[in-house]
């Protein structure tokens, strides 16, 4: 049962730095009033950061200026201080090596940021993939009253009177260059189709499923995922949002009162139900940890093993975020599955999850189907265990192909994502369709920064065959718009020594993702004998964040936080600061 809300108003902390008439407090008044902050804003209204990861190098994120100037108005309809600031934004498309290296740093700039500063509570303003987790994670560590505010997804992308999608239509169309169905002039044309108003990846990959989420875990506003970014209504809600923190201030509604096992256990579900990305399970591990929740890959197997998946949107399906709200939203298909969910699970508005969702209506049967008929009979996240990954490995069903989900094969390896890149296309590669690809070193501490690149494209001369997928297994994730039979996230990584670095050319890799199985076809013996030789790879840095990273961080079993930033420190600061 998720506890209620404390009715007692709590005294607010921003008061430690404005109330008083001492020395610090006239510091602390002063140099606000240079942006022309009248005195009565310093009467004891709660004080609301707008935490945002606006960035033009974060193009998902480029339109959140005016998101939060929405949010701003909200917070002063209702009576609060609105306070903006920045954050580290992670852009998914421009940084390298991979955003996901610095999700941590971001969160750790995020939870400094909160609790050096003096808001009651905060607006989280997240977009583009890792923003999200970033934001969720550095916030819960503080544990003040918080609500997300997702930027919408992009507009449905047209091509040549064809709706495509962004990375997907990226991956197929690569491919067609490669056969060479496509020309690199159709290629640039594309460029523009698909990415056409401002929002996120329009698909349901990582960032939209994060966003769905963010309503899921009851942190978002109802509507929160599918709104898209240009939707005037999309404004109204970040309006509400603002609105709505001050109330939650006043309440003193914290995120661990939202962030019970029961939200997560209902995210793992909506995530199923959604065939949502399998960036989500390090995501959500990783912020179970830091409020102090219990989650593990099991409740991820469990809580998705029968969970249909009712959501026709690519990369599984065919349609785009923008057919999912107008169909509905999230909303829908959280009714659609509530004789599963927590239903008395509380969100940000003061509602339980079923209040929010239980009138929800279903305007297009196609783009969320009854539960009764499921898009697909199997919509959440299989956990594969076995000698290749003790820790676990992940595959997507509704994105693997069928036939493929039994397979036995001879494994072509590669050492690393250097070694696939010079051979894969080489013609003279010792392959054909029944072989299992595998990748190594393209872990958390491998790459460095655990890239998504499990999802590599087929052999040219595989492609050339008409063959559209194979069993491909790495340590690495991929992209929340990607297809494909690929096991990813096996653990532990080849990079800490996981006997993913122990498997050759031609050993006999077997997958059985109904008996959850995963199993490398060599004695015992012989993978001692192999790790006796093993020796890891030279570090990748010798200071900075990348040393601290790849010194601390966890395995994706666990999330990948770094693991001195697990757990909560709440948000009192022991000392001022003159
Ligand atoms: Fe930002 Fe896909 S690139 S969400």
């Amino acid at each position: 049962m998720s506890k209620k809300p404390t009715k007692k108003k709590a005294p607010l902390r921003s008061r430690t730095w404005f109330a008083s008439h001492d020395r610090d407090a006239l510091v602390h008044r002063s140099w606000m009033k240079n942006q022309g902050i009248p005195h009565d804003q310093f009467d004891g209204r709660p004080v609301i950061g707008i935490c945002n990861t606006w960035s033009q190098v974060t193009p998902c994120n480029a339109h959140f200026r005016e998101l939060a100037a929405h949010v701003r108005d909200g917070i002063l309809d209702a009576g609060g201080f609105p306070l903006e600031f920045p954050v580290m934004s992670l852009g998914e498309t421009l940084m390298r090596p991979t955003t996901m290296l610095f999700r941590n740093q971001a969160a750790m700039d995020v939870e400094e940021s909160i609790r050096a500063n003096p808001f009651d509570g905060v607006v989280l303003l997240m977009g583009c993939d890792k923003t999200t987790p970033a934001l969720l994670m550095g916030a819960a560590s503080c544990d003040l009253p918080a609500i997300g505010v997702s930027g919408g997804p992009m507009l449905n992308g047209k091509f040549r009177g064809e709706d495509i999608g962004s990375g997907t239509h990226v991956w197929k169309f690569t491919e067609m260059l490669k056969t060479g169905e496509m020309k690199m002039s159709d290629m640039v044309e594309v460029e523009s189709c698909m990415s056409r108003s401002a929002g996120h990846c329009m698909t349901m990959g990582t960032a939209s499923t994060m966003a769905s989420m963010v309503e899921a875990l009851g942190m978002g506003l109802p509507t929160n995922a599918a709104i898209p970014a240009v939707d005037s209504r999309r404004r109204v809600l970040a309006r509400m949002a603002g609105r709505r923190i001050v109330e939650m201030v006043h309440e003193d509604l914290r995120m661990s009162q939202i962030l019970t096992r029961e939200a997560f256990e209902n995210a793992i579900m909506v995530n199923g139900a959604i065939g949502g990305s399998t960036n989500a399970v390090v995501h959500l591990l990783a912020i179970a940890g830091r409020i102090g929740v219990d989650l593990t890959l099991d409740d991820w197997d469990r809580l998705g093993r029968d969970m249909p998946c009712l959501v026709n949107l690519m990369p599984s399906g065919k349609y785009l975020m923008e057919d999912f709200y107008y169909a509905g939203g999230l909303p829908v298909v959280i009714r659609e599955i509530g004789k599963y969910i927590h239903r008395k699970a509380l969100t940000v508005n003061g509602r339980t999850m079923w209040d929010n969702c239980k009138d929800a209506v279903n305007y297009n049967t196609d783009v969320i189907t009854p539960i009764a008929k499921p898009f697909k009979p199997q919509g959440g996240i299989a956990v594969l265990r076995g000698n290749l990954a003790p820790d676990g490995c992940v595959i997507k069903p509704s994105a693997a192909t069928p036939k493929l989900m039994k397979h036995k094969g001879r494994a072509v390896v590669f050492e690393d994502v250097d070694d696939l890149h010079r051979r894969i296309d080489d013609p003279k590669l010792d392959v054909d369709p029944s072989c299992v690809l595998v990748l190594k070193n393209c872990g958390p501490k491998g790459y460095p920064g655990f890239p998504e690149v499990g999802n590599f494209a087929l052999p040219a001369k595989i492609l050339k065959q008409g063959v559209t997928d194979m069993v491909r297994i790495s340590d690495a994730r991929m992209s929340g718009t990607a297809y494909g039979t690929v096991v990813l996230h096996t653990s532990p990584e080849a990079a800490a020594g996981g006997p993913l670095a122990l498997v050759r050319n031609g050993d006999l890799v077997e997958i059985d993702v109904a008996k959850r199985k995963i199993q490398l076809h060599v004695t015992a013996d012989e993978l001692a004998r192999r790790k006796a030789k093993w020796k890891p790879l030279p570090p990748h840095a010798t200071r900075g964040w990348v040393k601290l990273y790849c010194d601390t961080v966890q395995q994706a079993d666990k999330g990948v936080d770094c693991d001195f930033m697990v757990g909560k420190s709440g948000a009192k600061v022991g000392r001022v600061s003159h």
